[in-house]
């Protein structure tokens, strides 16, 4: 399997085999693995990147859909971007100390999204959810946290299952969960559980479990239903936030305003971000010594001088792009259409969801089941191996993504979409026997 890109990837292999000896599975993060081992492969070692495009250490080019983890909505190597880390190093990389971009950087989130009336920056996701439990926590006194299925939010343990695949439904630590986008079972879970739960927290587009975006009214429904119970909502924007509009997704496109929020990944362009903010009487409770409060933040590389110089270029740039935002956005929704269009051709057990530049593309369960409402309805995610096998011929054609895809960025250009679908369909084609559905 994978035999031509075996053969170009010689130094690849090399750093795997050595990789192997020093990290658990060879990687840092499970999903840097990008499911090659299954094909008996690994991944490429990535060393440079240029707008759209990276290239391995063996010197192959890649159109990145990736694009760290969907944080690159600039692209790679922003000279903007670049100049602000290069400008703040010269004069100090960090402090661990209170420093002007990181006022000037959540003065510039704050306008951006009004919602967040304090804010606490952290170096990761993962932080900046697990204190957003935290705080809902000792707001409301309670302790269970409500999460749907498929939601991705870190690995910390407040909102990871602790078994071994986390869109199994197997309760978390002091955590129940309901199918994203059903309301029956939301309203189930409220029945069950509603006197015990602290918060809900959701991402306005489920990431990590199929790009799928929610449907007419089910953000302010559960916005409704958790206001009457005084049950906080927190919604994860680590995603959406500045990736479908300049700020957040929840209230501003779906209709639903939640208590706190969590930022990261695209504010930031790339350098470690995490935010949690919101309420002011929520994130008082974070304040050092606060009456009723208990030891929230911390992080030796918080606020990090570099992460807030390169988070200000950002949003500079975002800010004046409304119209390269909508562009973006119908490159995405129209490369999904014709994606669609293509797989239902082919006959092919696929589908393509997302939403705007957010795209992915996965192995449906055996009935194809439409439209995508759940994760629970894509079947790659219950059937890794046959989502990996695809995901190794994508990059045997020079397409480096994981959930199928990922994301575009503004430097994607529509040869890049023309040459993905050519990819995907050649991959298609390559898949296994046994594994494509008979006409
Ligand atoms: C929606 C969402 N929340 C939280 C996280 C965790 O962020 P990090 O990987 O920076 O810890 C991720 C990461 O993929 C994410 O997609």
């Amino acid at each position: 399997m994978l035999e031509e890109y075996k053969a170009r990837t010689k130094k690849s292999e090399a750093l795997w085999k050595k990789a192997n000896t020093l990290f658990p599975g060879g990687v840092s993060h499970n999903i840097r693995t990008f499911g090659m081992p299954t094909c008996d492969a690994y991944p490429p070692y990535i060393s440079h990147g240029d707008g759209g495009h990276i290239w391995d250490v063996d010197g192959n080019e890649y159109i990145d859909w990736w694009m760290t983890h969907y944080s690159l909505i600039l692209g790679h190597n922003d000279p903007a971007v670049k100049k602000a880390i290069r400008d703040q190093n010269e004069i100090g990389h960090h402090f661990g100390a209170p420093n002007e971009p990181q006022v000037r950087f959540g003065e510039q989130l704050q306008k951006a999204v009004p919602l967040l009336e304090k804010m606490r920056f952290t170096a990761t996701g993962s932080e900046s959810t697990m204190y957003a439990v935290r705080l809902a926590r000792l707001f409301t006194g309670r302790s269970l946290i409500g999460k749907s299925l498929g939601g991705w939010h870190g690995g910390n343990d407040a909102l990871t299952y602790h078994i071994k695949h986390p869109f199994s439904d197997t309760p978390f630590y002091d955590g129940v969960s309901f199918d994203y986008n059903d309301r029956e079972s939301f309203d189930r879970m409220l029945k069950k559980h509603g006197r015990d739960l602290a918060a809900i927290v959701v991402e306005p587009v489920i990431g990590a479990g199929g790009g799928i975006p929610p449907e007419d009214g089910f953000l302010p429904y559960i916005r409704e239903e958790t206001s009457s119970r005084d049950i906080l909502l927190i919604f994860d924007e680590i995603i959406t936030g500045f990736r479908l509009r300049y700020g957040t997704a929840g209230d501003k496109i779906f209709g639903a305003e939640p208590d706190l929020l969590t930022l990261g990944k695209a504010a930031a362009g790339g350098m470690p971000l995490g935010v949690y903010g919101g309420r002011e009487d929520i994130m008082s409770l974070a304040e050092p010594g606060a009456e009723g409060g208990r030891w929230v933040g911390g992080g030796t590389f918080s606020s990090h001088p570099l992460t807030m110089a390169a988070g200000l270029a950002v949003l500079e740039q975002l800010k004046s792009r409304d119209d390269e935002y909508k562009r973006l956005n119908a490159m995405g929704d129209s490369f999904r259409t014709r994606l669609n269009d293509m797989l239902q051709e082919m006959n092919a057990p696929l589908i393509g969801t997302g939403i705007g530049s957010i795209n992915f593309v996965s192995y449906l369960k055996l009935k194809p089941n439409r439209p995508i409402r759940t994760p629970g309805q894509l079947g790659g995610l219950f059937s890794a191996r046959q989502q990996d096998i695809f995901q190794g011929y994508l990059m045997q054609e020079g397409i480096f993504g994981y959930h199928g895809l990922g994301a575009l960025c503004f430097k994607h250009s529509k040869e890049d979409v023309e040459k993905t679908l050519l990819g995907i369909s050649q991959a298609i084609e390559r898949m296994p026997k046994m594994e494509r559905k008979s006409k």
